[in-house]
């Protein structure tokens, strides 16, 4: 090429260039215009005040406490704490307290001022300690005296779910509420290597996405009806009791066979956004497939029959989806 052939070539790509880019603002401008008319015509019809009322209309019944476990990780519990403060509709929060020593006055310090800050329309949230002699992980299902709210939202130290996600669960519980709501599905599966019916694999995350099937919601984060915990402490078996203290593990399966068995029903499995914030978790353990498995068989044994219910249905916003 010579130089003039150059230039030439140099000119047309940048016109070339040029012009895509004016086809890329012109595609952008045209899809806003859009969106925004869509918001307009909706507004025009009335459409948005129906959302807006959605968040509210439940506000005159009472809203849900929050039952956090924890264990000697502070820096978690204040994020989560200052955190969860801000969703609406909570109304309280009670912290189960398992160490040998008391919460420290700086800590609830702290995580009272936390709360203060939150604090909208002069209602402030509740924090509660829940303190325990013993160590066992069925401290999180005691029976709490003082509870004003019949909803309970069960949740670990170490994960976090944006206030739309838990209120649109609270939404979910609240047209099932004999039912558990959450966000984290398991499975159990009939062994097929067995030859009788009454062994079962515990089934993680893989093979309830594979399967889309699921038979628990686990209580790292799930909706249940605070009655529930008066039935776990009081007529729970003392032998799976114990085991869950010594294992220190399956107090979730625990309390899905327990809801499973009185509602004859499956727990609900709610789509929502998930933040890991703890790096590493008992389920990232070795082995902990084959424990989790033991657990199912011994309780199913335990309760004389397999009270889990399979199901695939998931409920999701559907506010948040485009195309149906
Ligand atoms: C399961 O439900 C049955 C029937 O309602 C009841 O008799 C039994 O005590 C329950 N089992 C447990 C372990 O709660």
């Amino acid at each position: 090429m010579n130089r003039r052939g150059v230039q030439r070539f140099r000119q047309a790509l940048i016109s070339t260039v040029g012009s895509v880019k004016i086809k890329l603002v012109l595609g952008f401008c045209i899809g806003f215009t859009v969106i925004a008319l869509a918001g307009r015509a909706s507004e025009f019809m009335g459409w948005t005040s129906h959302t807006a009322s959605l968040e509210r209309f439940s506000g005159s019944r009472k809203g849900y406490a929050i039952v956090m476990n924890t264990w000697k990780r502070y820096d978690l519990l204040k994020q989560s704490i200052s955190h969860y403060s801000r969703c609406p509709r909570l109304d309280s929060i009670h912290i189960v307290w398992s160490e040998p020593n008391p919460p420290s006055d700086s800590l609830k310090k702290f995580l009272n001022h936390i709360i203060e800050l939150n604090t909208r329309d002069g209602r402030q949230v509740k924090l509660k300690f829940d303190i325990n002699k013993e160590d066992s992980l069925n401290n999180r299902f005691k029976e709490i005296p003082d509870l004003e709210t019949d909803a309970v939202f069960s949740i670990d130290d170490d994960v976090i779910f944006p206030c739309s996600s838990v209120e649109f669960a609270f939404d979910v519980w609240q047209s099932a509420s004999d039912t558990m709501v959450g966000f984290v599905p398991r499975m159990h599966w009939v062994d097929p290597t067995n030859g009788h019916m009454d062994h079962y694999i515990y089934g993680g995350w893989w093979s309830v996405w594979w399967t889309g099937t699921y038979s628990m919601v686990l209580s790292k984060a799930a909706f249940f009806h605070k009655k529930y915990l008066r039935i776990y402490t009081n007529e729970m078996p003392a032998s799976i009791k114990d085991f869950i203290t010594k294992n220190r593990n399956c107090e979730d399966i625990a309390m899905s066979f327990l809801v499973a068995n009185v509602t004859g029903a499956p727990p609900i499995w709610v789509k929502g956004k998930i933040f890991e914030i703890g790096s590493t978790g008992i389920s990232s353990m070795g082995g902990h497939t084959e424990k989790r498995t033991h657990c199912v068989d011994r309780f199913a044994a335990e309760f004389g029959r397999m009270p889990l219910v399979p199901t695939s249905v998931k409920a999701v916003d559907s506010r948040n989806i485009w195309f149906w």
